[in-house]
């Protein structure tokens, strides 16, 4: 055990907590989230300006002083109804550092800050998950991305949706479909629930479930059926190349969905992508290509009687971790690039070699809608086309509609944080 003496003999060493408080129940977090206490503290110690947390399994963590402080879920800090920050930190008269640590009974730490002499408890659950120094960081992926080819994949994750919306958002049945429909999208781009109603508007209903929906120009929900006068080419029985939608908005649309209300017609089958999947054998195969494609910003322009959209960037987009963000990818969208003299070729050969991968039958993905079908894909990652049809055999009707990427996340986590009060409570 690390004693006392020890600390007071090299100043290097933390003190450790040496007593023990009373408390019947673990301190409120400075969210709405649950965290279950899978392991517990064994033991802390501390400097002014750190945190050192032994827990039950092995685990070492630190904690910046400053960091706890604003993070702490006290009135002075947090505001109970919103659990919205009120702490200005430079209001304090000092940098926030600890004066005493304490391991209490109910297993959360209390930590006396100066300047204020303000003691702070904090949830060991919600320590552990927010444990920095051992490399957790925040923008990690909710689900791991994994790429696919269409020769490795023949269909999209496929739910059964019969009855679901006969039960409320939220509940058992609900959460049920949901968690695995939204791993699947998060992780893949793409799932497809099937047997779901198939009377026009549903689709609102349906992506409610998820978030509240993207309108554009094209209306909140949009139909897409060959009709007189089109202002799309979706709106036609002719093929469509493989695509994002709206590549011209500064912001894409983060998901796609497309429910189908009748399908009659011969051919018109639906082609899908991972546009992350071509980006990555370009980084691998053709580096030049890629970096090409990451650097000159093309123009996307879809100009109509009555607006006119016009955006430049990159096809290719990653985040600062060299991690993709987004592919933008869409001929019939381009309008005229207008970058240095010197980079038009080199981009124009990038460009001719994006497009040879996209013909590259062993990307794509082919199957056919039934009504009652509902597509949802991540229209900054998918590319979507259509084989043509012959719109004298039938009817073919989908309806369609966007959302943010931040919904599902949100919901998804919704999810997540549901499953874990019910283990709380469980293990109450
Ligand atoms: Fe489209």
């Amino acid at each position: 055990m690390w004693q006392a003496s020890k600390a007071n003999a090299n100043p290097h060493y933390g003190v450790r907590a040496m007593f023990i408080e009373t408390h019947d129940s673990l301190p409120l977090t400075p969210d709405y989230d649950a965290w279950p206490v899978d392991v517990s503290i064994a033991s802390i110690e501390h400097q002014p300006r750190e945190l050192h947390v032994y827990w039950e399994d092995g685990q070492f963590s630190r904690y910046h002083s400053v960091w706890l402080r604003e993070n702490a879920a006290d009135d002075s800090t947090i505001n109970p109804a919103t659990r919205e920050r009120i702490l200005d930190l430079s209001s304090l008269n000092a940098w926030p550092t600890i004066d005493s640590a304490a391991l209490e009974e109910s297993g959360a730490v209390c930590l006396t800050f100066a300047p204020e002499q303000r003691p702070l408890r904090f949830h060991p659950g919600w320590l552990r998950a927010h444990d920095y120094s051992n490399g957790h960081t925040q923008d990690a992926p909710l689900v791991a991305v994994t790429t696919w080819r269409g020769s490795d994949k023949q269909a999209p994750d496929t739910f059964d949706a019969n009855g679901w919306l006969d039960h409320p958002s939220g509940s058992p049945v609900d959460t049920a479909l949901l968690e695995p429909a939204l791993e699947s999208l998060l992780s893949q781009g793409l799932v497809r629930l099937q047997n779901l109603p198939t009377a026009p508007g549903t689709l609102a209903d349906i992506a409610r479930r998820i978030g509240p929906i993207r309108p554009t120009n094209f209306g909140e929900l949009f139909d897409v059926k060959a009709k007189p006068n089109p202002d799309s080419n979706a709106y036609t029985s002719i093929a469509l190349p493989p695509h994002v939608d709206l590549p011209t908005r500064e912001y894409q649309p983060g998901l796609q969905l497309l429910h189908c209300l009748e399908n009659s017609v011969t051919d018109g089958q639906a082609v899908m992508m991972d546009g992350f999947a071509i980006a990555e054998a370009l980084r691998d195969e053709e580096p030049q290509v890629f970096d090409t494609l990451s650097q000159v910003r093309w123009c996307f322009a879809n100009t109509a009687q009555t607006t006119d959209y016009v955006w430049h960037e990159p096809v290719i987009r990653c985040d600062a971790h060299g991690e993709l963000l987004e592919v933008r990818i869409a001929d019939f969208l381009r309008g005229p690039l207008q970058t240095d003299f010197n980079q038009v070729e080199p981009a124009y050969e990038a460009l001719m070699a994006l497009q040879r991968r996209l013909r590259d039958p062993s990307f794509a993905m082919r199957f056919t809608y039934h009504p009652g079908d509902l597509v949802i894909f991540d229209n900054r990652r998918l590319l979507h086309a259509r084989d043509a049809f012959e719109g004298s055999s039938g009817q073919r009707w989908l309806q369609g509609c966007y959302l943010e990427r931040d919904e599902v996340r949100s919901r998804y986590r919704i999810v997540q944080r549901t499953k874990r009060q019910k283990r709380i409570a469980t293990a109450d």
